[in-house]
């Protein structure tokens, strides 16, 4: 199994390294634009293999897409990436050129892949990969929700001081400061509510800490994050090569399912070898379906500076 990484940044090469060391993949290529970026980053990371016991093989090119051949996954991370005060959103001109170009690059010589897409503002950029090659629906997959969801587990399992692991929990939305829907409601520590375990004002400063969880991270790095984001492309990318079919929040475009239609938004997803199996949908409650309609019009709005390019 081959997958293709495009962009060396720190969220390109962590997604790399995690498929190596989970030995996902037998095959990675991480591509760049710049000189020698890939190379070295891959390098190092396969310096690591006989320390970590992996033998999946880390290659690392400049724009060379001949080296993509023939990929069962690409993940595209390309583009620039969020600095403090910056919203996600504010990418959107930069970034759609960019990720159009590598869209088109990637299906010269990877004509069946399924793509993956992190670049930001995410849910706008997989709809735009989506209508610019014409691919059925399964094959562009937007990855926002699993990180956010893994953000949302990780506050609640810090407020309630229990492993992060034995916590399940969902964001669904867009993959934005102000569109993302922590389900709090569904949240459950081993089949118990949470809405049981914690106070309604616990509760509510999570749903906060994980709508900002990705500013909150640039705030203090002074650019955007990279090891959970990196893990969490790495984990959607492990669902399609073992066809688990988990279910995952993803960013998919939707035809009339939960009443949205034409936009690619956070919702969950069945993953496995063909990418999206199928879409489930949940019966959220009205605050909830509200807080979706919400979110959808905002992306929809994103969407529109679009216009000129599709
Ligand atoms: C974040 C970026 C990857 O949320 O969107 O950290």
């Amino acid at each position: 199994m081959k997958v293709s990484i495009i962009g060396a940044g720190s969220v390109g090469a962590s997604c790399a390294e995690y498929i190596a060391i989970k030995s996902i993949a037998s095959h990675v290529v991480l591509l760049d634009i710049k000189e020698g970026l890939a190379e070295g980053k891959t390098l190092d990371i396969y310096q690591s293999a006989t320390l970590l016991s992996y033998n999946t093989k880390v290659v690392g090119v400049t724009n060379d897409y001949q080296a993509t051949e023939c990929s069962d996954v690409v993940v595209i991370t390309s583009g620039i990436p969020r600095k403090p005060g910056m919203s996600r959103e504010e990418l959107i001109g930069i970034n759609a050129g960019i990720v159009d170009s590598v869209a088109q690059n990637i299906l010269k010589y990877s004509p069946d892949t399924i793509f993956i897409v992190v670049s930001n503002p995410m849910d706008t950029m997989t709809y735009l990969a989506l209508k610019k090659t014409g691919l059925p629906k399964n094959r562009v997959i937007g990855m926002g929700g699993i990180l956010d969801s893994a953000r949302f587990k990780t506050y609640l399992s810090l407020a309630l001081e229990v492993p992060s692991g034995e916590i399940q929990g969902m964001v669904i939305g867009g993959h934005g400061d102000t569109t993302m829907i922590p389900l709090a409601r569904l949240s459950t520590y081993h089949g118990i509510p949470i809405s049981t375990l914690l106070s309604p004002q616990k509760l509510d400063q999570v749903v906060a800490d994980t709508m900002v969880g990705g500013a909150t991270l640039t705030a203090l790095l002074g650019t955007s994050a990279w090891y959970a984001p990196g893990a969490s492309a790495a984990y959607l990318v492990d669902s399609i090569l073992g066809d688990f079919r988990r279910l995952l929040p993803c960013s998919v475009l939707l035809e009339g399912e939960y009443g949205l239609d034409d936009l690619c938004i956070g919702v969950p997803c069945i993953i496995g070898a063909n990418g999206l199996e199928s879409i489930v949908e949940i019966a959220l409650d009205a605050s909830e379906q509200e807080k979706l309609n919400q979110s959808a019009q905002k992306i929809q709005q994103m969407n529109q500076s679009l216009d000129s390019i599709l």
